[in-house]
């Protein structure tokens, strides 16, 4: 069996590769959808994960967005699976915005178990294990305690769906006049960072997928926050959902939409 430090030495590797990268518009293919880019390097990295987190954990099983492996299988509820997001941020990565991150989550028998989500311009890797905490660089981190009002929100735009667009500015809106500002940094996975760190409150969005969140998620709840889709119901860690995530102190409070 690996050990948490073995994904995040791989983690770091494919972030070494996302951020050498060049010439990244002439490696774009748009998939479906709006504005929906993949480009070279999200296959090639998530090729290079693929292949070395089979050498750590020869019995598991590959989730992740690119190359036709996006399907989640009944046989998944059951024993090791990788779900990596090889680049969260592609269109970030794309204009040189800052950040995109690498994002591996290990599930076992359907539940997180290991999750690594590293921004390699940053250099800062987030890590956590069920039951083990988080951390930030092998520091603990601790989600805020201060309340919505004294607290960011950060949210994503589900670019993809957009059947999702007028009721995550509503919701954006709304929460506007109960917290200090909204931010908005294009990886849901960094974005659920933000919160196990304590910089925001609250992560928001209608529609992501199980890449986007099977690493953050558990990060969140190690650092003391709760992770429930928006209706406030447990998520099923099974394929797309819906996500709020709140830091400790606004979990106190009544923060539903
Ligand atoms: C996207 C990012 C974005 C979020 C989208 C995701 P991608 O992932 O996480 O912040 O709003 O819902 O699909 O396409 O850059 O891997
Ligand atoms: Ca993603
Ligand atoms: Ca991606």
């Amino acid at each position: 069996m690996s050990e948490l430090m073995d994904l995040v030495q791989v983690a770091k590797e494919a972030g070494a590769i996302m951020k050498n990268a060049v010439h990244m518009w002439e490696s774009v293919h748009e998939k479906s959808g709006h504005a929906n880019f993949a480009t070279d390097y999200d296959e090639r990295i998530q090729a290079f994960l693929f292949e070395r987190l089979a050498q750590l954990e020869p019995e598991a099983s590959f989730l992740g967005e690119e190359d036709g492996h996006e399907v989640f299988l009944p046989e998944y509820k059951k024993g090791l699976v990788f779900v990596v997001d090889p680049i969260d941020g592609t269109s970030n990565f794309l204009v040189g915005y800052r950040p995109s991150v690498v994002s591996i989550g290990l599930l076992k028998d359907g539940r997180p178990y290991r999750a690594v989500v590293y921004n390699p311009y940053f250099d800062m890797c987030f890590w956590a294990e069920a039951g083990k905490g988080a951390f930030l660089n092998g520091k603990p981190v601790h989600s805020s305690k201060n309340s919505l009002a004294d607290s960011l929100i950060v949210f994503g735009t589900s670019p993809y769906y957009p059947d999702c667009k007028e009721e995550t500015f509503r919701l954006a809106a709304e929460y506007l006049d109960r917290c200090i500002d909204l931010r908005r940094s294009g990886s849901a996975e960094w974005d659920l960072c933000s919160v196990a760190a304590g910089w925001a409150g609250m992560f928001f969005e209608l529609r992501v997928s199980l890449w986007d969140y099977a690493a953050g998620a558990l990060i969140v709840e190690e650092a003391g926050g709760k992770v429930t889709d928006l209706e406030g119901k447990s998520l099923t860690f099974e394929g797309k959902s819906s996500m709020l995530a709140v830091s400790e102190g606004v979990a106190r409070e009544e923060y539903m939409p």
